[in-house]
């Protein structure tokens, strides 16, 4: 073969096997097998040569012509196969965005609650919330005749089932299971047939239960000041006010001075100068007697919270159905 036309030959498949993309196989094509290009040239030049080698020359120079418009035509073929070259993304255009989600308001709240608690040693666990009457009622000294067990109230699922009214069942729940000390957090979603301005039929509350020797009222108010100064800040002032529930003797719900007037009185804490933030009491004993331990022994406080009460009182929030009703620009704002 022609040294000249073997070296075309040999350059133009060492190329090819570097092009990048299809636009430099069309230059290299352009170049060799265009209307000027080397094989082209080196055909047109057959001509000139000696009559003796013309004949050798056009075999050879046709053979290279077929065998490079394959090698492009191959090459051409892989690169459609392997997808578009980085020449063909623009880089400088602005990365598209994914939208982030984000924490929704009230589980962010319930985590602060429980990670307040958690660091005061409580442990954190949870209970169903279909329960049944014997937990949600019965268990906690809640009599039959209760006006908390009212068919107004109550989400009832068949006699003796409910959605849970409150955590409370909780407690009996872990008591059951164990042997004091003891002392946990349950947070959790809660159900009562209730619909206005800040009442929805299911909202969230965090139950605390601690039982243990030795466990006195005193007990109960320094581990909820220390909460109420976590969760709020530690200039709030707050008070522990007498109540009743069935299942803690003596009780207390815990108020914060209004965090809008300052106690002056306003729309927000009803002009009381006040805003109920949980209720608690110490272990009522028939509730030791339910679970079987000795209330002669043991004594221990409970209290249980609303999150979206909190959630509102700390975000100015006067409508508690926002949090539900998954408006992004509502909801967007809590983003962490
Ligand atoms: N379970 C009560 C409620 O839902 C709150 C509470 C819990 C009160 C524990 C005292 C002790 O209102």
């Amino acid at each position: 073969m022609d040294l000249s036309i073997e070296k075309i030959r040999q350059d133009a498949l060492g190329e090819l096997e570097t092009a990048p993309d299809a636009p430099a196989v069309q230059e290299l094509s352009t170049r060799y097998l265009g209307r000027k290009g080397f094989v082209t040239r080196f055909l047109r030049n057959i001509s000139r040569l000696p009559q003796a080698d013309r004949a050798e020359a056009g075999k050879s120079g046709n053979q290279v012509k077929r065998q490079l418009e394959e090698a492009f035509e191959r090459k051409l073929a892989d690169l459609e196969a392997a997808g578009p070259s980085a020449d063909a993304i623009d880089v400088s255009l602005p990365g598209r965005q994914p939208p982030v989600g984000s924490v929704h308001p009230i589980t962010s709240i319930s985590e602060q609650i429980c990670g307040i608690f958690a660091r005061m040693g409580f442990e954190v666990v949870e209970g169903p919330e279909v329960e049944s009457d014997y937990y949600n009622f019965e268990a906690l000294n809640i009599p039959k005749d209760h006006p908390a067990r009212d068919m107004q109230d109550t989400f009832y699922i068949d006699d003796n089932v409910v959605l849970r009214t409150h955590t409370s069942p909780v407690q009996i729940r872990v008591m059951e299971q164990r042997k004091p000390p003891v002392r946990v957090v349950a947070p959790g979603k809660v159900y009562r047939c209730d619909s206005d301005l800040t009442h929805t039929p299911m909202f969230h509350q965090v139950e605390g239960l601690l039982v243990d020797r030795n466990i006195s009222f005193g007990d109960l108010k320094g581990v909820l000041t220390s909460f109420v100064h976590e969760m709020f800040d530690e200039q709030t002032t707050l008070r522990f006010r007498p109540s009743f529930f069935p299942f803690t003797e003596p009780s207390a719900e815990v108020d914060i001075l209004c965090v809008m007037c300052r106690g002056k009185g306003c729309r927000v804490c009803s002009h009381t100068g006040w805003l109920e933030i949980l209720g608690s009491g110490m272990v009522h004993p028939a509730l030791y007697e339910n679970v079987g331990y000795d209330a002669g022994v043991y004594t221990g406080f409970a209290f249980g919270m609303g999150v979206e009460r909190i959630a509102m009182l700390k975000y100015g929030i006067d409508d508690i159905r926002k949090f539900f009703e998954n408006d992004d620009r509502f909801l967007r704002q809590f983003q962490a």
